[in-house]
């Protein structure tokens, strides 16, 4: 059996011999500790940054990404703390001059030989601009965490968060450490990978241990063996400055345990300190029960650099053959840099013709190498060192017969026709599905279908993921045991009731209820098998008989409330509805869509948000659903309930709904684990083509790639429901003549007669394309209007140089002038001895944080503060449009928040509210 320290020394080795890490600044003979990544070490980063980013992606609760920057203010740096407390003992060896952090002295040297400890700061400092003073000083980030803290209010507002959320951010971080070493294990310069997890104080402990458990099993989906890993809590002397428990995922290492990430309850620490130090309000404001608060926080904070390494460590393999013995790198599919190796046997040009056009039919869809210098033997083992699961090879045969054969990296086997099948996905003549039977894995080189043994049997059957294990536990004779989770079990509960409820509606429209409904639905061209086939029911007028169904059902306000049916002031949301069930993937109904029958409330409205519902990732589609996506590949998006069905009408079951709200990035995540292609069908009126445009400024907000197109409806349809409705369904043709996304929008866009607006709105677009996609929208836009590409791209730079403020610095100057404003008001209130009538009352109960100003400046009038607003002089006509302008500015403000509540709501009596605030900005906009 090896010495760990071998199996280092191996790693360290092989990695950088075969292009995973070089050392930096090399050919100078390198920097101490400082190291480079190499195209296959980028690959593997990358590879682990993706399957970060991925399995955070689709948790039961929101992460949104981030990237911040490197350089941030040094005001940020003294309220984290890190300025005063972000240090290490560090003790000095007097014969030597070498320098060692207290703890991690060699043990070699002797005690007396060192100086007493001192504290050294581990942060690197620097200077921006020009001229090196205090004010110029600034640190590059020891940590990604403070990004996501000093963002946490811009993330909040512009994604409209909703507690409990988290960030998460990727990149560089930067430590003065006094002993790096173990080669990239602990380096100057290293990424992290950090999620800061907001939540109320109660439930703290609850995401503290959801956390550890998510990361460990990430660690373990990895590759990462279980028992090289544990869970270690720190004890009360360890913890960091910020820290109230933290507890570390740690690696064996080949020179012991160490560790990997850690896990922290940072409680409100960082946010109150940025609070207090920069004068904002971080806090949270919770529309549900009217209270601002600062959030706690749970930080899982993880290494890229350091996992990479964990990753080489635990895959790397020797196996002793015949005559020599073979290393590997046993990664997943997932995770190798290099997936397929393609070989020719020979450098015959045939083969390499052959391999060029395997490569060119892979590369889209796997990284793959073409590998030619030397032995096929000796190329074996060099896919085998950088850990490649499959190579194909291309021999003279394959010229004649278009076989490859599929060498498999663990196995070694190499299957040639044998591992060959017909493709059950697509009609074939010759076999191009390969499969291998230690893995049980599959792919098809025609339909580019693959995965696994459950991936398979879930196609072939049509089922989901539970399912197909179910079907192969039954074939191969094992009994499955469930245990639910307490969330499990209440989701189970939550569903079985909605389930019922929807039952109780279909039995409503069945037994003839309200004919009305049944009329409307005739109307909409919809028959009773229609009704009964998209599971359609009725929500009774008089709630009596809703009322006894609830009670003989043991169903309580709050399991209404729990399932989202209940408005803000505790009534049943659905009263003489047409009912429409939204359901999820495995068709089990999880909110409902009511269309109202009578002018009682809005036309359309939906279950409000509950566990089992999530708007922003819910869709509206009917049973056949994902069977079709399947088949089609395709799915089309519409904007309601009788589009979805007349779309399914005309034979698309493909087709969903985001139901009343506009499509979101949740939304395309979800779809996009089964298609590549979105077709929007909007409405075809201005909305509708709002709402498409929108499209395009979100798509690029999530990782998979993504084709959207348009279907455009002839002009005299509203929408695709008119369509089926009056008949005529060359549905075919509308969707063979799908329009791309990117094309339409710059269609839209067009003004022949003013080509400066056309420009302004093309930057617009551009601005939320990838580089590729731009260059693409370019070229469009160049051959639409007749001006060159280099022509076009100059006036966008030369825009861009000649910018107006952006956004942002025009919103801190606004906010510069409100202060005044408010200044203003203070004095003005100070001196009329806070006698406030009833307008200026309304204002100041506008806006909490200025209200609670004024009630401290109240509650001590002889403080210093009041100096200062006696000192300020002001006309009259400047206090008129002070309070002009702060009545302006808070409104809008409370606007949103009333808009924002009404949303998770669906209180409508709030709309009165807002009524009166638009109009009092109307009313003070007059008089400016
Ligand atoms: N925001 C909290 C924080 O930064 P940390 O434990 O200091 O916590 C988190 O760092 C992770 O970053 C560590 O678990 C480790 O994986 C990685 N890390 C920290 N210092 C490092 C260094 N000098 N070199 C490589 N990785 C490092």
């Amino acid at each position: 059996m090896e010495m760990p320290e071998e199996i280092f020394d191996k790693v360290v080795k092989i990695a950088q011999s075969r292009g995973f890490v070089f050392n930096a600044s090399s050919i100078y003979g390198g920097l101490r500790s400082s190291y480079d990544y190499g195209p296959l070490g980028v690959l593997l980063k990358n590879n682990i940054e993706k399957m970060w980013w991925k399995s955070i992606s689709n948790l039961e609760v929101e992460i949104y990404p981030i990237d911040t920057a490197i350089i941030q203010s040094s005001d940020v740096w003294k309220a984290s703390g890190h300025v005063g407390e972000f240090t290490d003992p560090m003790v000095d060896h007097k014969p030597t001059g070498e320098r060692f952090r207290a703890d991690q002295v060699p043990d070699h040297i002797k005690k007396e030989d060192l100086t007493e400890p001192r504290q050294f700061n581990l942060m690197f400092q620097t200077n921006i601009g020009p001229v090196e003073n205090e004010n110029s000083t600034v640190y590059l980030r020891p940590e990604t965490a403070q990004g996501i803290f000093v963002n946490f209010e811009n993330v909040l507002r512009t994604m409209r968060a909703k507690i409990p959320f988290g960030i998460g951010n990727i990149g560089k971080s930067f430590r003065n450490e006094i002993t790096p070493g173990q080669f990239i294990f602990r380096t100057r310069e290293f990424e992290q990978m950090e999620i800061e997890f907001f939540c109320d104080e109660s439930e703290e402990d609850k995401w503290f241990d959801y956390w550890i458990e998510n990361r460990l099993n990430w660690y373990k989906n990895l590759g990462i063996p279980e028992n090289k890993l544990r869970i270690r809590e720190h004890d009360e002397s360890e913890l960091a400055h910020y820290a109230k428990k933290t507890s570390d995922i740690e690696f064996e290492y080949p020179w012991g345990w160490g560790e990997l990430e850690g896990i922290a309850n940072r409680g409100n620490y960082d946010l109150n300190a940025h609070q207090e130090s920069s004068g904002k309000d971080l806090r949270y404001f919770d529309p549900n029960s009217d209270n601002k608060f600062t959030p706690s926080v749970i930080e899982p904070a993880g290494g890229l650099t350091r996992t990479l390494f964990a990753v080489l460590l635990s895959l790397y393999e020797e196996e002793e053959l015949e005559k020599e013995v073979r290393t590997l790198f046993k990664f997943k599919f997932e995770l190798a840099p290099i997936q397929i190796g393609i070989l020719p046997l020979s450098k015959k040009e045939e083969l390499i013709e052959v391999c060029n056009s395997i490569k060119s039919e892979l590369g889209p869809y796997f990284r793959t190498e073409i590998d030619v210098t030397q032995s096929i033997g000796k190329r074996y083992r060099r896919q085998d060192e950088i850990g490649t699961p499959y190579c194909v090879t291309v021999d003279f045969d394959t010229l004649e017969d278009k076989a490859v054969t599929v060498r498999d990296r663990d196995s070694m086997s190499q299957e040639g026709n044998k591992g060959m099948a017909l493709c059950p996905f697509h009609g074939e003549k010759t076999a191009s599905m390969s499969f291998t039977d230690e893995d049980n894995l599959f792919h098809c080189f025609g339909c580019k279908e693959g995965g696994d043994i459950y991936k398979y049997i879930q196609l072939i059957n049509n089922v989901e993921f539970q399912e197909s294990v179910e079907i192969a536990a039954e074939k191969y004779g094992f009994n499955l045991t469930y245990t639910d989770s307490k969330f499990e079990s209440d989701q189970k509960n939550l569903i079985g009731s909605m389930s019922k409820i929807h039952n109780f509606f279909i039995n409503n429209m069945k037994e003839g209820k309200s004919s009305e409904s049944i009329d409307y639905l005739k109307s909409r061209d919809l028959d009773g098998t229609d009704i009964k086939e998209f599971r359609i029911g009725y929500a009774e007028k008089d709630e009596k008989s809703t009322n006894e169904f609830f009670k003989k059902n043991n169903l309580t306000k709050t399991d209404l409330k729990n399932l989202g049916l209940l408005s803000e002031r505790g009534n049943f949301l659905f009263k003489n509805r047409i009912i429409f069930p939204i359901t999820n993937l495995r068709n089990e109904t999880v909110g409902f869509g009511g269309r109202a029958l009578d002018d009682f409330g809005p036309k359309y409205i939906n279950t409000a948000e509950s566990s089992i519902y999530r708007k922003n990732r819910s869709l509206y589609f009917t049973s056949e659903f994902l069977s079709d996506l399947k088949k089609k590949k395709f799915v089309i998006l519409v904007e309601g309930y009788f589009d979805v069905i007349a779309f399914n009408k005309l034979g698309f079951n493909n087709v969903a709904s985001p139901s009343g709200t506009a499509l979101t990035v949740q939304q395309i995540n979800l779809l996009s684990r089964y298609t590549k292609e979105i077709y929007l069908c909007f409405d075809n009126d201005e909305a509708g083509d709002t709402a498409t445009k929108r499209v395009l400024e979100i798509k690029n907000n999530q990782p998979s790639e993504i084709n959207f197109f348009k279907l455009n409806l002839p002009k005299e349809f509203k929408d695709i429901s008119e369509l089926y409705e009056s008949g005529t369904s060359d549905i075919n043709k509308i969707i063979n003549e799908k329009e791309d996304l990117v094309e339409f929008c710059i269609n839209k866009i067009i003004d022949t007669d003013n080509t400066k607006k056309t420009f302004q709105e093309f930057k617009q677009i551009s601005s939320f394309l990838s580089p590729l996609e731009k260059d693409l929208a370019i070229g469009y836009l160049s051959k639409k209007i007749g001006i060159t590409k280099e022509v076009l791209i100059n006036e966008l730079n030369y825009q861009s140089d000649n910018e107006p403020l952006s956004q942002n610095e025009n919103s801190s100057r606004q906010i510069k002038h409100i202060e005044t404003f408010q200044d203003i008001l203070i004095a003005e209130i100070i001196k009329q001895d806070f006698n406030i009538e009833e307008e200026l009352d309304f204002l100041i109960n506008l806006n909490l944080e200025f209200k609670t100003l004024i009630d401290e400046l109240k509650a001590n009038k002889n403080n210093n503060e009041f100096e200062k607003y006696q000192n300020i002089s002001y006309s009259d006509t400047q206090l008129k449009e002070s309070v002009a302008r702060l009545y302006i500015y808070y409104s809008d403000i409370k606007i949103e928040n009333l808009i924002k509540k009404m949303d998770e709501s669906n209180d409508l009596t709030l709309l009165e509210d807002l009524e009166d605030l638009k109009k009092k900005i109307e009313f003070y906009q007059n008089t400016l």
